[in-house]
């Protein structure tokens, strides 16, 4: 055992040890703890396993750390958790599982600490680091998950088809972190996920999407869409996307491929910005292109996709168990409206077409705009170019429009009757130059656009023509 972690361990760790070695009990830290900690990423969760009963090591901790009351126990897992300063600590009995076909739910029994090792996800995730005094900071490794950690390599402790038919969530699990990690799956425990994909069936799609969303918030999401379908996985879970494979060329005219197109755009995006749900809408944007895709007088047609995608996507969302209320409305919204800044962009710019996109697209005016010039996805350089520098030219009409309907609305915050008010004036051009200097200033931005600003302008000015005021 030459890997010893002592010095890097948390004082936490040092705490469960000693509590462990009190009552004669073989503990250890396991899993994403360790991974995260060889890897040199913070990590705030803590699980551990232990020979014996996690319930009562649960406890003698929360004794000890004087947090009995905030012991949470689930009998029925045979587990406990216990929040202290922001870290989650999972305490559990080290043991042997099998599992029914068509259920998660495993058969438990006590094993050894091998035992809980090998019943663990991937290698990466089986590794141990002991806490008791003897052996403090000794890395248990009996899978070579080290080398993986290493190698970058998801790999799974068991035969890969039966930790995958165990619990097909696991499969997802492979993607995500590969993604995140950005590790290659390991080319049997690739080929397990695509042997068992239908298994995926028996896991709730909520929890499906969590990993989902998880490889989703990444800087490069496109890799676990490609991982998915590379593993026949995304047919299981979201055919749609799927159909979007493929190219059909027809009197030698073919058409891009939508599904690495859709994936270029998600990947714009992401690399504009971190909303979740303009990434799903960079997901779904062409999503209803195979329902509409036609061959007319010698070229590929997609018309109205934009708009059947959009009727699409309350029933994806239903199905894949995405929030219904505004995140959908706004997905929606911009799938339907992706292409209508295209002719704007192409043609003569009018103002009113502008002035209607910019009241159709509302608050979401900014995210349409990074939606459309994430789908330029043109090899054409030229062609690229091009039509990003129009857009450009529509972001600076919305800004002139913008300024422009600011100053048709816009009045100074002070008014002719306040100045003569102020200085007890009669109607007279004296207050027209005031009010004139005070509008001026705000708009050259000599002084900011408040009534406190202009009141105190305004009795400059009147300074300047031997005014006094009569009311304050
Ligand atoms: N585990 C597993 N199979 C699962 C879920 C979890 O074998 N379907 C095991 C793994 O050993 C994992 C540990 O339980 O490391 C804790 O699970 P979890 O907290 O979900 O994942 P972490 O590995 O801690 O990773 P993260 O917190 O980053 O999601």
């Amino acid at each position: 055992m030459g890997n010893n972690y002592s010095h890097q361990l948390d004082n936490i760790l040092r705490t469960v040890g000693s509590v462990a070695d009190q009552n004669n009990m073989e503990t250890y830290v396991i899993g994403g703890y360790v991974r995260d900690l060889i890897l040199k990423i913070p990590s705030k969760d803590m699980d551990f396993v232990v020979a014996g009963s996690g319930i009562e090591l649960a406890e003698k901790v929360g004794e000890r750390l004087r947090c009995k009351r905030e012991v949470v126990v689930f009998k029925n897992y045979g587990t406990a958790m216990l929040k202290y300063r922001n870290v989650e600590l999972e305490f559990v009995g080290a043991r042997k599982e099998s599992y029914n076909r068509n259920s998660r739910k495993p058969i438990v029994e006590n094993g050894t600490i091998k035992d809980d090792q090998l019943r663990r996800d991937f290698t990466i995730n089986a590794l141990a680091i002991s806490l008791n005094d003897k052996s403090f900071g000794e890395l248990t490794d009996p899978f070579d998950g080290l080398k993986d950690l290493r190698d970058k390599i998801i790999r799974t402790p068991l035969d890969p088809d039966i930790t995958f038919s165990d619990d097909p969530l696991r499969m997802m699990r492979a993607i995500r972190f590969a993604c995140r990690l950005n590790f290659n799956i390991a080319p049997d425990t690739e080929k397990a996920i695509s042997r068992n994909r239908e298994r995926i069936k028996i896991v709730s799609m909520e929890r499906v999407i969590d990993e989902i969303n998880k490889f989703m918030v990444l800087d490069k999401p496109s890799r676990g869409w490609l991982l998915m379908q590379k593993t026949g996985l995304l047919d299981m879970v979201l055919p749609q996307l799927s159909k979007l494979k493929g190219v059909e060329i027809k009197e030698g005219c073919g058409h891009k491929d939508n599904f690495y197109h859709t994936l270029q755009v998600l990947d714009n995006v992401a690399s504009s910005s971190d909303k979740i749900w303009l990434r799903w809408a960079a997901l779904f944007h062409d999503i209803a292109k195979p329902n509409v895709k036609k061959f007319i007088n010698g070229t590929w047609t997609f018309h109205s996709h934009e708009f059947i995608g959009a009727k699409m996507i309350p029933s994806l969302f239903k199905n894949l168990k995405l929030p219904l209320g505004e995140p959908m409305k706004y997905v929606q919204k911009l799938v339907g409206m992706h292409h209508r800044a295209i002719p704007i962009s192409n043609k003569e710019i009018t103002d009113s077409a502008v002035r209607r996109l910019m009241y159709d697209a509302g608050d979401d005016l900014d995210d349409l705009l990074l939606l459309c010039e994430a789908d330029i996805t043109s090899k054409i350089e030229e062609k690229r170019i091009r039509f990003l520098n129009n857009y450009q030219i529509v972001r600076e009409k919305i800004k002139q429009l913008e300024q422009k309907d600011f100053l048709r609305t816009w009045q100074p915050p002070i008014d002719g009757n306040y100045i003569m008010k102020v200085f007890d004036l009669q109607p007279c051009k004296l207050v027209g130059q005031i009010k004139d200097c005070i509008k001026n200033a705000i708009l050259d931005g000599v002084i900011e656009n408040s009534f406190e600003a202009a009141e105190k302008l305004m009795f400059e000015e009147g300074k300047k023509y031997g005014l006094t005021a009569v009311k304050q």
